[in-house]
């Protein structure tokens, strides 16, 4: 008798910290050993290959509810379909919070929508609204139900926070121990702009870019930033778009202030020019921040080498470019401000990354592991659980042919979104299975995984996320109910 039930064998195994030639040995559906010459019950030969942690993605919008009924138009099998196909095993996805109304309500309906999942998933927790009911009875419980990260936005209509109401979903989230991650953008700012665009009869697509240039975002990370120290409360900036504002993220580590940030591949291979495609074709590319130029994806790659942005998720939100419901919602001819944002982006995540940043000799393949699965795991309270290969971790891996050349389509996204904007795009390095706690998931892109499968995620409190225990003169403005 084998002494595994499954053994991955003769695979480049690559860790957070190490690329070793190496079998995995898996018993039920966990990792039991790393060694050589392993046997199991079933043998997966993984020769010529990479075995990597499956991608952790700790930003993405799946089947999020919608003010008025209804949901985004991925929903969880379709996403844990896309996720599968591109080597994610985990999410962590957003339930919502409608202005004037409570949190419990949503997060319930959310769950009972996510037990359909195929990919294992967490939450953040969004807050829109920071009444009393929220922030005093609300949000304790949602942290204690293992929802342990809330969620800001400082732009967007009718979503964003006022800095008193940031304040206070920072301070709620200190007393609780929960991490927060927030939208940065300065709203009054990019109303200004919009307005003065669409008084000159500015209206397409490629607008959506000038009405939010890089300072909005620069000055609302720097006060984000700010609120965050005054409150004593570390945070995630979520999808970072040019150097000058991790630059603000870096300033604020360097003070020893815990503060993180995000990339994602539209980043790296998007610009401001693809909204300037005739006709509507520039929705296609809307997403917030909006995409700047390459000289901005060039200066990404040093903040990634220099450690200030250490995780990459897809932002995966998706709108149809052909369905009433999607980017064309208000029209064909609507102007920019009234197309919905956001890009589908969770199967091509971790292609993208690896071609433009393993490939192109940014980063190696540990790197990668780290920005895709160990760090995001880590930050979000998953580790040792998740985003790493070690004995007695979960068996989420993803078999990873470094050669295969792709040129990605619609189809091998397997999203429900009618289109990507990475049509074209040629990508080396592409996961050739995905293993989810020791169950194959995926194999030469065919997903065999059934709704209702994937794991709720509950994350307990951790160190990484303490606050540091510095506040002005001393006083906790925190401890107090106001
Ligand atoms: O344009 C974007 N990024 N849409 C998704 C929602 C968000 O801001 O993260
Ligand atoms: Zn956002
Ligand atoms: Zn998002």
């Amino acid at each position: 008798m084998a002494d595994y039930d499954l053994v991955i064998a003769g695979g480049m195994v690559v860790t957070p910290s190490d690329m070793v030639a190496a079998d995995i040995g898996v018993i039920g559906d966990r990792i039991a050993a790393i060694g050589l010459n392993l046997r199991g019950d079933r043998m997966i030969d993984a020769g010529g290959l990479l075995v990597m942690p499956g991608g952790v993605d700790s930003h993405c919008h799946i089947e999020q509810l919608q003010e008025g009924g209804g949901a985004d138009e991925e929903t969880w099998t379709t996403g844990s379909t896309s996720a599968l196909a591109g080597g994610t095993t985990s999410v962590i996805t957003f339930s919502t919070q409608f202005k004037g109304g409570g949190i419990l309500g949503p997060l319930a309906e959310y769950r009972r929508r996510a037990a359909r999942a195929m990919v294992d998933y967490a939450f953040h927790q969004i807050i829109t609204d920071a009444s009393d009911t929220v922030i005093f009875d609300e949000v304790p419980k949602v942290v204690e139900s293992g929802v342990r990260s809330l969620k800001v936005f400082l732009t967007y209509d009718p979503l964003h926070l006022d800095d008193r109401q940031f304040l206070r979903v920072l301070a709620a989230a200190r007393r609780s121990g929960a991490f927060v991650t927030v939208h940065c953008e300065n709203y009054e700012a990019i109303n200004w702009r919009t307005a003065a665009l669409l008084a000159d009869g500015r209206t397409a697509p490629k607008y959506h870019a000038w009405s939010r240039p890089s300072m909005i975002e620069r000055e609302a990370t720097h006060r984000a930033i700010a609120l965050a120290e005054l409150v004593d409360q570390p945070i995630q900036v979520f999808h970072v778009s040019c150097p000058e504002v991790a630059e603000e993220i870096d300033r604020a580590r360097r003070r020893g202030l815990k503060v993180w940030g995000e990339t994602c591949p539209q980043y790296f291979v998007l610009s401001a020019e693809h909204m300037d495609r005739p006709g509507f074709e520039g929705a296609k590319f809307m997403c917030s921040p909006a995409p700047r130029d390459a000289q901005a994806s060039a200066g990404l790659w040093k903040m990634i080498n220099d450690g200030v942005l250490d995780i990459v998720s897809s932002d995966h939100s998706g709108w149809s470019y052909d369905t009433p419901v999607g980017k064309r919602v208000n029209g064909i001819d609507a102007p920019f401000r009234d197309i919905p944002n956001g890009v589908p982006g969770l199967a091509a995540r971790l292609p993208i990354l690896f071609s433009e940043g393993v490939g192109k000799g940014h980063i190696d393949p540990i790197q990668f592991v780290r920005l895709t699965a160990y760090n995001p795991a880590r930050l979000f309270g998953l580790y040792p659980r998740k985003g790493t290969i070690a004995p007695g971790a979960d068996a989420d891996l993803v078999l990873w042919d470094p050669q295969r050349s792709v040129t990605l389509d619609n189809a091998t996204m397997q999203h429900v979104i009618d289109y990507t904007p990475y049509e074209g795009l040629e990508v080396t390095g592409w996961p050739v299975m995905t293993l989810r706690r020791g169950e194959v998931a995926m194999r030469d892109g065919v997903v065999r995984a059934e709704p209702g499968t994937g794991q709720f995620l509950a994350r307990g409190p951790y160190d990484m996320i303490k606050p540091t225990g510095r506040v002005p003169f001393g006083f906790d403005a925190s401890a107090f109910l106001v």
